[in-house]
């Protein structure tokens, strides 16, 4: 936690800071090992029950979360379909605290039904606890067979954005956009947004499609399967190779041959394997092919390693142009060729791609950054479609500002804004970048593909 966070929560400097107008940010609620999905009951509103409804009761009956139902206006009755799922369905009492208020809204059919957002949240949002979540499901616009159901679904996006400016205390609020077909493939992500797994993740929405069922332990989703990370060293990558093989994945980890010893040092904690390879080398997807043999191939991909060489493009040489695309964005192309044309992706593999809201946003000297970041995106929206040929899923992050070496680089006042200027008003710890990449490259994910999910607790830039 950064000094001034940590003044905030004083009751003293919480009183001085909201005295004079400036942002009180509160400690994020983190994962902790076996602590449960829900640490307090969720509340379900329902607009109309569908197969979403059922799909999602389900979920919370498996979790073991306590649950209750709303009613009211605008709101249908879900009890039949909690007996069918086995959830009994409580209901709130005065004062008692929520962890969860979870909306689904695919049953709406015309922008004038969305006044059940307004019905359902307004009376429950008063009694959310500290890092409580907001979650709303509908169904992707681009999907729905009427103009007036997309027109409805494509308005959740704005309501969204706007309620997640607006909660207190480390509150967050998303949306998932689940199509026909792909309610089986809700779990990851519904478990993902309710838990403390997405603190620093606000203001997103995602895609799901139908894939395959797949069935797997919620506490170690990744046992039996090979992950590589680069970039594994220090930073953002060695918090993803920890989360990595906390969920029970056999982790290879890839740094520059210079970081070798760090990289040795935090592959042995973890009964990882060290890959001291430079990706930009002329053999390097060779060389991580031959290392990725030994394992049958690769389950989940996670490139992360990125530098950043930044001028005002007026001062930009050659060299700092070219080492960042090279990188950050080709050698991301070259590995991933390289790996497919070699069959050494294993059935029903995952890529995870670390972008940034740079490449969102635009940030000045960072024309070069910018680029190749944006480039990153671009590649896993241009190659969702041809990878999903080979049953194999892309997918991004875009960290916002996160508290690593990187950023600690950065002169204090731009470094200082750069921490407060999102909704939770503090920056990112590396590990909250690692969980959403945990969920993107859970087995389970297999419905998520082409979907860019900003960890930045919705910073202003470029929302
Ligand atoms: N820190 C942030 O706030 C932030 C924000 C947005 C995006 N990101 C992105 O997150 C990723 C990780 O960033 P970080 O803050 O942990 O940075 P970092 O500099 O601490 O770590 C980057 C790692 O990548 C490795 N690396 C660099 N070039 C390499 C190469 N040619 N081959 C193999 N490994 C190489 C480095 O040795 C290092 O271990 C980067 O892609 C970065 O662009 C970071």
């Amino acid at each position: 936690m950064d000094r001034y966070t940590t003044f905030a929560q004083s009751g003293f400097g919480r009183s001085l800071l909201q005295a004079v107008g400036m942002p009180a940010p509160v400690a994020l609620q983190r994962h902790q090992t076996h602590s449960p999905l829900l640490r307090a009951p969720v509340v379900i509103g329902v607009a109309r029950n569908t197969a979403v409804t059922q799909a999602l009761l389900r979920i919370l009956a498996d979790s073991q979360a306590v649950v209750y139902a709303a009613r009211g206006e605008g709101l249908d009755n879900p009890h039949p379909l909690a007996k069918e799922a086995n959830v009994s369905l409580g209901s709130v009492s005065e004062g008692e605290k929520l962890q969860a208020l979870l909306l689904d809204v695919s049953g709406v059919s015309d922008s004038s039904e969305l006044k059940v957002l307004l019905r359902f949240l307004q009376p429950h949002l008063p009694q959310l606890a500290a890092s409580g979540r907001v979650l709303i499901v509908g169904r992707p616009p681009e999907a729905c067979a009427e103009p007036k159901q997309a027109t409805a679904m494509r308005a959740l996006e704005g309501f969204v954005r706007s309620l997640g400016k607006e909660l207190r205390a480390g509150g967050t609020a998303n949306l998932i956009y689940v199509a026909e077909g792909g309610e089986a493939q809700l779990d990851s992500s519904v478990r993902f947004f309710l838990s403390p797994r997405s603190a620093y993740v606000s203001a997103q929405h995602v895609r799901i499609t139908a894939n395959s069922a797949c069935t797997l332990d919620w506490q170690k989703p990744l046992a039996g399967q090979v992950a590589l990370v680069t970039g594994a060293s220090r930073g953002i990558g060695a918090a993803i190779a920890e989360v990595l093989a906390r969920d029970g994945a056999k982790v290879i980890g890839l740094d520059i041959p210079q970081a070798a010893g760090e990289l040795q040092t935090a592959m042995a904690r973890l009964d990882g394997e060290a890959l001291a390879v430079d990706i930009t080398a002329a053999d390097a997807p060779k060389q991580i092919a031959e290392a990725l043999k030994s394992h049958g191939g690769v389950d989940l991909l996670v490139h992360n390693a990125g530098i950043t060489r930044d001028k005002t493009l007026a001062r930009m040489s050659d060299a700092f142009w070219d080492q960042v695309m090279d990188i950050n964005l080709l050698s991301e192309e070259r590995i991933n060729d390289h790996l497919l044309a070699n069959k050494l992706f294993k059935k029903g593999a995952r890529i995870v791609c670390v972008a940034s809201i740079s490449g969102i946003a635009g940030n000045r000297g960072q024309t070069n950054y910018g680029l190749s970041k944006a480039g990153v995106i671009g590649m896993v929206e241009s190659m969702a479609a041809p990878l999903a040929k080979h049953n194999i899923s892309i997918n991004a992050v875009a960290p916002g500002f996160i508290e690593t070496q990187m950023t600690a680089a950065i002169p204090f006042a731009i470094r200082e804004a750069g921490r407060r200027m999102n909704s939770l008003s503090q920056g990112g710890l590396p590990v909250d970048v690692a969980e959403t990449i945990a969920w993107l490259g859970n087995p389970a994910s297999n419905g998520l593909s082409g979907n860019v999910v900003r960890v930045c607790g919705q910073s202003l830039l470029g929302a």
